[in-house]
């Protein structure tokens, strides 16, 4: 079950995400009131709560999932960031340099086909680029086929990601917010109206927890847990290959 509805090319979003990185940290600090820092947060704890001693931040952006995990882990862990925008990986690059005597390293590479030999990692995170990966996206099957081989066996893939509230009110006021406010203003501060117009389109359509769940069952992975944040307008997959 993959959504590839309207595709267009083998990198539909390259371009987008090589324009906004200068004010993507503080567009996603304004189009979530602060939380995204505290869901990063949780993520990454999830992702440690396996003891993992390889960990990829996979479509790493600005790093702040990799640099959460470097902090917050209290054992050597050896973490690796993957984007294949330049510009996004400068800035977690220059995040991250502030972080001593961590093993930390953010390498430009494309999700269809990493940079990894086979079952290398213990852990795959993933912070709100999934719905990118995978959202009428004509590479949506190499994604998941890759997060897949890269895992070692028994290792876990961590999906912090937009998700649909329950309630059906609070569904509808979180589409509504995410087509008007976060369309408005994340094109407005970055200048790139078709990046956010896209945010809050794909946000709106995306999958259910549980259509989530069975995607990655049917792509190879096991049942995920699911932990909701925020009334469920985001939410953190964790599923074992
Ligand atoms: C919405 S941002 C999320 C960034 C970061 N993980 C975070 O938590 O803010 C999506 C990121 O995925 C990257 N990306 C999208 N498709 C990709 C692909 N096929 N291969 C590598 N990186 C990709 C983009 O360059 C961008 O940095």
């Amino acid at each position: 079950m993959t959504n590839n509805k309207n595709t267009s090319g083998s990198r539909p979003l390259y371009g987008m995400f090589t324009d906004i990185p200068p004010r993507y940290d503080l567009i996603n600090r304004l189009i979530t009131w602060g939380m995204d820092k505290n869901w990063r947060q949780k993520a990454a704890l999830s992702c440690l709560a396996f003891r993992p001693q390889k960990v990829l931040d996979l479509c790493c952006g600005t790093g702040d999932l990799a640099i959460n995990i470097a902090y917050l882990a209290d054992y050597p862990v050896e973490i690796r960031g993957m984007d294949y925008s330049q510009p996004m990986l400068d800035i977690a690059r220059s995040k991250a340099s502030t972080l001593l005597g961590k093993n930390i390293n953010f390498v430009s590479g494309e999700a269809s086909k990493m940079p990894f030999p086979d079952e290398f990692f213990d852990c795959v995170g993933i912070s709100f680029a999934f719905r990118n990966l995978t959202y009428k996206n004509p590479l949506a099957a190499s994604h998941l086929a890759e997060i897949v081989r890269v895992l070692k066996k028994d290792g876990h893939c961590v999906i912090a990601e937009s998700s649909q509230p329950a309630n059906g009110f609070i569904r509808a006021l979180y589409h509504f917010y995410m087509r008007q406010y976060v369309a408005r203003i994340g094109g407005w501060l970055s200048g790139n109206k078709a990046a956010y117009r896209y945010l809050g389109d794909s946000a709106a359509k995306f999958y259910s927890p549980a259509e989530l769940s069975q995607l990655l069952i049917q792509n190879g992975l096991q049942k995920a847990d699911y932990q909701p944040l925020f009334f469920g307008a985001a939410g953190i997959y964790s599923a074992k290959k």
